[in-house]
């Protein structure tokens, strides 16, 4: 699957975001390493902190179905810039994918990757050192 296409299942999902307290939707498209996508938006919640991201979501979606290996994350959001995953999904989607590869779309199309190598380092040691 090409980058334009997982980017696309994103923006189709951010269509489904609850995202009513904070006004800022966000779509997820994960890509298996079957090349099959678990996609997910974010949804809030009147008691803010039990907002999930849509990152989170898309792999509580993936896992459920039985799926545990991933290439690639497509985020997209109406923002200035790319935006990237919160430290809380750094660490849940490195459970899985440590060497993920993360793009990123605004609204206007502006593009970013990342890797989450480099979004949250050391991770493989988890809370050994
Ligand atoms: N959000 C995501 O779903 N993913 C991100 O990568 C950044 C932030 C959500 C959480 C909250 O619903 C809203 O965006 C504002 O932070």
């Amino acid at each position: 699957m090409d980058d334009d296409t997982l980017i696309a299942a994103a923006w189709r999902v951010r269509e489904n975001a609850y995202a009513q307290y904070s006004g800022f939707p966000v779509g997820a498209a994960l890509l298996g390493s079957n090349g099959q996508v678990f996609v997910g938006c974010n949804v809030e919640n009147l008691s803010f902190g039990l907002t999930q991201c849509a990152e989170r979501v898309a792999i509580g979606s993936a896992i459920s179905a039985g799926f545990r290996a991933f290439t690639c994350v497509a985020v997209v959001s109406d923002s200035s810039e790319p935006i990237s995953p919160c430290g809380a999904c750094r660490q849940v989607l490195a459970e899985f994918a440590p060497r993920l590869r993360i793009l990123s779309e605004t609204l206007s199309g502006v593009r970013a990757e990342f890797s989450l190598t480099e979004l949250l380092p050391r991770a493989s040691t988890g809370i050994l050192g």
